[in-house]
């Protein structure tokens, strides 16, 4: 196999004429099986074994499996800026040259439809998958294997070595999300295709959107021009900063673009509280059809929909019609947290008349935990947001009558709150939260009467009030997402505080060279 690699080689040098990247024949790996975030189920080192992708490497996929190619063009353009290599992804039966084999099917039953396995030996590496979800994780977890200057957005001359041995690995739930907070400060097409980035290579596989709040309203609605042009215009983020919105064109984009990385999308259009952007753009929406001025404010608890008028549920029809036409995911969340100025008994009456709605037009009702108020279907996920060690009973009867709880635990998942009381951005309320705060928890004992299997998952929402830029959202999410994506991934016995900060120190030099702002925590032994 040597003679083949050294060959291949020597071909590519020619082939890569002018750029001239020949990378020595061999060398030690910098990365070790096991350095992997989330920790993997299994991880079986064969020093022996260790492959060096050189410039004669292909991508292969199997002929005709679309989801496979689709990984493997992926794979390829995450490998190529700083290998300078080639990587034609080729469709073909067998590997000639050496290759990276994305094989679907023929998998092991227990990695399920999101895991997969990684085998590297001296020919090259075979991910194995069920689906192309699961190949794609693999993707994520090859890309960690290989020194951290793979990140780097121009070519550099190394070995890339990629350690000997085996993965088997699959996620202990399978809804891993974040939530990213367009109303309180808008956020672009490219800076959220950033973040979903950011999410793919921790095998987060849902982006929650925060689309409306008291601030602004950050979605196109055909039938109710204002709330964009109205709501969604200059200076409605907090402080009168910035402003904007998503067509229906960008948000289609963004699907597709979330789909390409194994990724949904979940909208949320938060009701009847939270909606001062609506109510400020539309008189007729109020009560006394007197539109209240807007507001940029950070106040929460004072809006509500006019629950005993009839406009009220056309309106809310029209846009949830209007978003689940745009959502190709199975989930609408209706939000319907701190609805401080709707009367308990407004509030009950309100979310009869709305939770049918979603599913009238196809979709699955997620809503923040009070929504367990209400009552709900089995198929509803409630999201837990109270701090961890927290009781309620609302959720926990829904727990009970069927429905999976999604956790966001706020002291624990929320990635807004600052690291320490000097951090320059983020809020206070439900922290501080260091990166140890972060992954001290456990999913299945967070809320009481919420168990292992009434948990859908987790999920790190970031609201914005104090972010502006892709390089703050990067900073608070740096490197708490990561520990985010562990508790919702790995093994509860691969779980383990010690290891995963020394796994996640290996992780500060490659954010280095791929341009993430992070937060320097002091609790993690950051190299050099
Ligand atoms: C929330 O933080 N109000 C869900």
């Amino acid at each position: 196999m040597r003679k083949r690699t050294i060959l291949g080689g020597v071909l590519a040098v020619a082939t890569l004429g002018m750029s001239g990247l020949a990378a020595p024949a061999t060398a030690a790996p910098d990365a070790r099986l096991a350095d992997v975030i989330p920790a993997p189920v299994e991880v079986r080192p064969n020093p022996a074994a260790d492959f060096w992708i050189n410039p004669a490497t292909q991508i292969r996929t199997q002929p005709g499996a679309k989801g496979a190619k689709r990984v493997g063009d992926y794979l390829a353009g995450v490998l190529r800026p700083a290998t300078g290599y080639p990587l034609p992804v080729a469709e073909s039966r067998y590997s000639v040259l050496p290759t990276i084999s994305l094989v679907l099917g023929d998998a092991e039953a227990r990695i399920g439809k999101q895991g997969y396995q990684l085998d590297v030996t001296r020919k090259g590496v075979t991910i194995r998958a069920n689906s192309a979800s699961g190949l794609f994780a693999g993707v994520q977890t090859l890309r960690q294997l290989l020194p951290a200057e793979i990140e780097s957005s121009g070519p550099r001359l190394r070995a890339w070595t990629v350690p000997g041995g085996r993965i088997l690995d699959y996620p202990r739930f399978g809804y891993r999300g974040a939530m990213l907070d367009l109303a309180r400060h808008f956020h672009t097409v490219p800076e959220i295709k950033r973040y979903i980035d950011d999410l793919a290579r921790y095998k987060i596989n849902h982006l929650h959107l925060h689309l409306a709040d008291d601030q602004g309203w950050r979605i196109q609605i055909d039938s109710w021009p204002k709330l964009t042009a109205v709501g969604g215009g200059q200076g409605t983020g907090v402080d009168g900063a910035g402003g904007g919105y998503l067509t229906k064109a960008d948000y289609a984009e963004l699907n597709e673009y979330a789909a390409a990385r194994q990724l949904t999308i979940v909208p949320e259009i938060d009701m009847p509280g939270h909606t001062n952007a609506a109510l400020s753009s539309y008189a007729e929406l109020n009560c006394d059809g007197v539109a209240p001025p807007p507001r940029t404010d950070m106040e929460v608890g004072y809006s509500s929909l006019c629950v005993g008028k009839e406009n009220t549920y056309a309106f809310v029809e029209d846009v949830i019609r209007e978003v689940a036409a745009m959502t190709p995911g199975p989930y609408l969340h209706l939000g319907g947290d701190e609805a401080e100025a709707t009367t308990d008994a407004d509030y009950r009456t309100f979310m009869r008349r709305v939770i049918p709605l979603v599913g009238k037009y196809g979709k699955r009702l997620a809503g923040w935990h009070e929504i367990a108020q209400a009552d709900l279907p089995a198929s509803a996920v409630p999201q837990f947001w109270d701090s961890a060690g927290g009781v309620d009973d609302n959720v926990a009867r829904a727990a009970g009558n069927g429905s999976k709880i999604l956790l966001s635990p706020a002291n624990k998942s929320y990635l807004d709150m600052k690291y320490n009381e000097n951090t320059e951005l983020g809020l206070t309320w439900a922290g501080p939260t260091e990166v140890r705060d972060a992954y001290d928890w456990d999913p299945a004992s967070a809320v009481r009467g919420v168990g292992e299997r009434s948990v859908l998952g987790v999920e790190a929402p970031l609201w914005s009030e104090t972010v502006r830029s892709i390089d703050d959202i990067e900073f608070l999410a740096f490197p708490r997402l990561p520990a985010i994506a562990e508790k919702g991934w790995s093994a509860k016995a691969g779980q383990d505080w010690e290891s995963f900060r020394q796994r996640l120190a290996g992780h500060g030099p490659r954010w280095d060279l791929g341009g993430v702002n992070y937060y320097r925590s002091p609790q993690i032994p950051w190299p050099g």
